[in-house]
């Protein structure tokens, strides 16, 4: 039997600064997050130099808090994981440098991990723990988050796991969609949390909102032995709903409920239902059903092109409960297995981290302590 090692995953890409200790890749023992949104919620999305600052501030008490909730000491730890990239530069740069300086201090290897392949890890972390759970290939992982749109074919070749990209967006990332539609609504940052909640309140019938569908030359890619791809974009829907509130008169009422959420950034259902009219809530749920069914569709018919039998589906918009319920459904109908993390861990955290660095840990794939951050790393 393979022994168990501690490992402290320590992730800084965008604006959440996590650290966490997975033991065996699939036992969480701690897991602590800070986020940044009252920091950038005034601004509507990630200010890139805020979150470094902010990285700075908060690095030395969570990675401190994650040891303390896992009963744990420095010494303890068998190895140290860092997300390496994608993400924003100044912001990786916190967690890379402070990972290899506690590395080296400590005298423990240190272990580069992709962002991406982190929330792909976040599910199988999890689902490790359910009995009788058995991975059963091939694989295709979606990740959607607010930076990404990626569809990966993955598989595992003893210890060590292998991505091949067929899909990702050609513009904006499905959460990047939902935070430019909430914040074009004036309904805060986060957007997709809160337009989760408000589409159940209307109509997703009543906007019929088309989504850029991609055209590949698939045949002539599919001779050159690359098989078809599926790619996304997200930018027009973004344009279609500002069209829609240019000529439907609603700026006026949306400059009013910008300002009531700057004032409460967390209003109740009873105060969104005052801040909201039936239009903008049909709205939200129009936007809201285009976008999932988009993404669904495009995904499930990867899958059946590539004779998918388990689809593992992560990122902070797999926490959206519509995209959940719409992949259950229809995975179930075509005989897939869908699996998805939990809601905290859907969203960007520090033990997907740890669990995805334990392959590597096995592999003896450890980083030198020149490492750098990757703001564009490619997960392969
Ligand atoms: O994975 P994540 O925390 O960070 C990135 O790697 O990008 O994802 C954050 C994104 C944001 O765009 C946020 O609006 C979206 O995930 N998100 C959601 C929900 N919760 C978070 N989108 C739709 N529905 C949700 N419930
Ligand atoms: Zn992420």
């Amino acid at each position: 039997m393979q022994p168990s090692p501690l490992i402290l995953g320590i992730e800084s890409s965008c604006d959440e600064t996590a650290a966490a200790v997975v033991r065996g890749g699939g036992e969480l023992l701690s897991s602590v997050v800070a986020s940044q949104i009252a920091t950038h919620s005034m601004y509507g999305g990630v200010v890139p130099e805020l979150a470094s600052r902010e990285h700075l501030r908060n690095i030395v008490p969570v990675v401190r808090g994650a040891l303390d909730q896992a009963g744990l000491r420095y010494q303890d730890l068998d190895a140290l994981a860092v997300t390496r990239g994608p993400g924003l530069a100044g912001a990786l740069l916190v967690g890379v440098s402070f990972a290899k300086s506690l590395a080296w201090a400590l005298g423990k290897p240190l272990i580069a991990v992709n962002h991406l392949e982190g929330h792909i890890h976040a599910v199988l972390l999890e689902q490790a723990r359910q009995p009788g759970f058995e991975l059963r290939f091939p694989v295709l992982a979606l990740v959607v988050s607010g930076g990404h749109t990626h569809l990966y074919l993955a598989s595992q070749d003893g210890n060590l796991w292998s991505y091949r990209e067929i899909g990702h967006t050609r513009d904006d990332a499905a959460g990047e969609a939902f935070d430019k539609t909430a914040k074009l609504l004036g309904l805060g940052y986060p957007g997709g949390p809160v337009i989760d909640r408000l589409s159940k309140l209307g109509d997703p019938k009543a906007v019929r909102f088309t989504i850029s569908q991609l055209k590949h030359a698939d045949r002539i890619k599919r001779d050159l032995g690359h098989g078809p791809r599926f790619d996304f974009s997200y930018s027009g829907i973004k344009t279609a709903v500002l069209r829609y509130v240019e000529t439907h008169d609603m700026a006026a009422a949306i400059e009013r409920r910008r300002l009531a959420v700057l004032a409460n950034p967390r209003p109740s259902v009873e105060e969104w239902k005052s801040l909201c009219d039936a239009e903008t809530l049909d709205l939200v749920a129009s936007f809201q059903r285009a976008l999932v069914d988009d993404v669904v569709g495009k995904t499930l018919a990867a899958a059946a092109e590539y004779n998918v039998a388990t689809l593992l589906v992560s990122g902070g918009v797999a926490a959206n409960s519509e995209l959940r319920s719409s992949f259950e459904r229809r995975g179930a109908e075509q005989g897939l297995v869908v699996c998805f993390p939990s809601r905290p861990l859907s969203t960007d955290n520090a033990a997907m981290i740890a669990s995805a660095a334990c392959p590597k840990y096995f592999a003896g794939d450890f980083a030198a302590l020149d490492l750098s951050a990757a703001a564009n790393l490619p997960l392969r």
